[in-house]
């Protein structure tokens, strides 16, 4: 296909040389090329590497599902491979498929289920906090409160009973600097050092104890094996948990915070959720895998939520061989990138695009599955491993926290974005809360 015969089939771009890396400039450097060139963009970066930046929906689903045997991951994720280790998200080939083979099935709806507890117990300590700011007459750091509820979650989730006797046993939680740090520094890699060392002592424990009663997701993954029946090494093992604990608290709680902001600026939602979460979810006994199921208002609600603010902003692949797309040549090496963000916002697939309007979502909207580009869970062999996990947590946070508390908005100003690896705001969203008084 590349021969020296043919020349190669190039979309459009810039003669100069442009630097595309995942970082806040990006966003409006690729909204200025997409304007100037179109949906195929071709870019050569100042070190002379080929870059592609696609907004062709079809496209993208071509590179992430049919052809993603021929894409690794790009170079953004250099950057997460420091911080992670080489986990199931970084990694490629034979690791990552040997890794998503043992992880997926702690993932499963049925493993999921079991840790409903969990996402009830978070919930309910989150509202203690509120009832106390509440009597102060004070305010909320939303986004502060989402990290924290995320990160207890996921950690519960994982370490099951552990996470009393080996991570809060001396009244401060040692995961708690990922939560609170939003700078992320060379420091940020020592502490994860540290951290290291804390897991492998929670896993050597484990190891060495009787099998335990209690249901965790660390337990499902010490458990799995391989095709020759290996399990995870030690090492490979704290690189899979530091992945899940990071992948599951930062896309989760970035969501949560957007959505409770959504919510006190469109007070029409917030009654919507309410009436759900009234009718469905009454009290704590009632929240089932089968009424949160239910919760399609919640649901949508979410879907226009991650539409808006996709917490993986841009995705980077690397073709691994020669490939081509419909109209152009993707030579061996070529850095791609997309992005939901933009593709979520594009008006001729979204109308109205800036609009929050769950009922794009619903069974009566105009959204259907793969008829428009929507994809922050990613798609293909890929696609996230906690999406239904992460959408069971949302929605019983929400739905049992809207039943307790209104929320107003401290501040007209928007507060930024912060588009780092992940899509955060750029301040922290202040929220206002009294006891939920919207009429039964
Ligand atoms: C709103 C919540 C979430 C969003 C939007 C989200 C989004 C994503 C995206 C876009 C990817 C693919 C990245 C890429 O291919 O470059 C991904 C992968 C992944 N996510 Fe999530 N995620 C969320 C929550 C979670 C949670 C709660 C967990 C675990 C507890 C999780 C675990 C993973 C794992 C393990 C992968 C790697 C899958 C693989 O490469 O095989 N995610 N996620």
């Amino acid at each position: 296909m590349t021969s020296s015969s043919t020349p190669l089939r190039l979309p459009p771009g810039p003669d100069e040389a442009i630097r595309i890396d995942v970082n806040p400039e990006t966003l409006d450097a690729l909204l200025t090329l997409q304007r100037e060139y179109g949906n195929m963009v071709a870019i050569t970066t100042p070190r002379g590497r080929l870059v592609y930046f696609i907004n062709d929906p079809d496209e993208v689903r071509r590179i992430l599902v049919r052809r993603q045997a021929s894409y690794g991951k790009g170079p953004g994720f250099a950057r997460v491979r420091m911080l992670l280790g080489n986990g199931i998200i970084v990694s490629d080939g034979d690791t990552w498929r040997r890794a998503r083979t043992m992880i997926q099935p702690a993932f499963s709806r049925q493993s999921v289920h079991r840790l409903i507890e969990q996402m009830i117990l978070c919930s309910r300590k989150r509202a203690g906090r509120w009832r106390d700011v509440v009597a102060a007459n004070g305010v909320l750091n939303i986004t502060r409160e989402m990290n924290e509820f995320a990160l207890e979650l996921i950690l519960r989730s994982i370490f099951g009973t552990d996470y009393e006797t080996h991570i809060v046993s001396n009244g401060s939680n040692p995961f708690a600097f990922l939560s609170d740090d939003s700078a992320r520094d060379l420091g940020i890699v020592l502490k994860m050092r540290n951290l290291r060392n804390l897991l492998l002592e929670i896993v050597t424990a484990r190891r060495r104890s009787e099998p335990h009663d209690a249901f965790d997701l660390l337990s499902m993954i010490m458990s799995a094996t391989d095709k020759s029946g290996e399990g995870f090494s030690d090492a490979e093992l704290i690189d899979e948990l530091i992945t899940l604990i990071v992948a599951g608290y930062e896309t989760s709680a970035g969501t949560l915070n957007w959505a409770w902001s959504l919510l006190a600026a469109h007070p029409q939602a917030e009654e919507q959720l309410l009436r759900e979460a009234r009718t469905l979810l009454p009290n704590e006994d009632s929240i089932t895998f089968e009424s949160v199921g239910d919760m399609q208002y919640a649901q949508q609600l979410i879907e226009e939520t991650l539409r808006l603010y996709p917490p993986v902003w841009i995705f980077s692949r690397q073709s691994l061989q020669d490939d081509s797309l419909t109209d152009f040549d993707v030579p061996a090496g070529t850095e791609i990138f997309f992005s939901p963000y933009i593709l979520h916002r594009t008006e001729e697939f979204w109308p109205d695009p800036e609009r929050f309007d769950p009922s794009r979502f619903g069974p009566q909207g105009k959204y259907q599955k793969g008829n428009r580009p929507y994809f922050p869970f990613s798609l293909g062999p890929r696609r996230c491993l906690g999406e239904y996990f992460s959408f069971l947590e949302m929605k019983i946070h929400l739905g049992y926290l809207v039943q307790r508390f209104h929320m107003e908005t401290e501040s007209a100003v928007f507060p930024g974005l912060d588009l780092g690896i992940n899509l955060r705001s750029r301040n922290d969203i202040i929220l206002r809360p009294s006891v939920q008084q919207f009429a039964k």
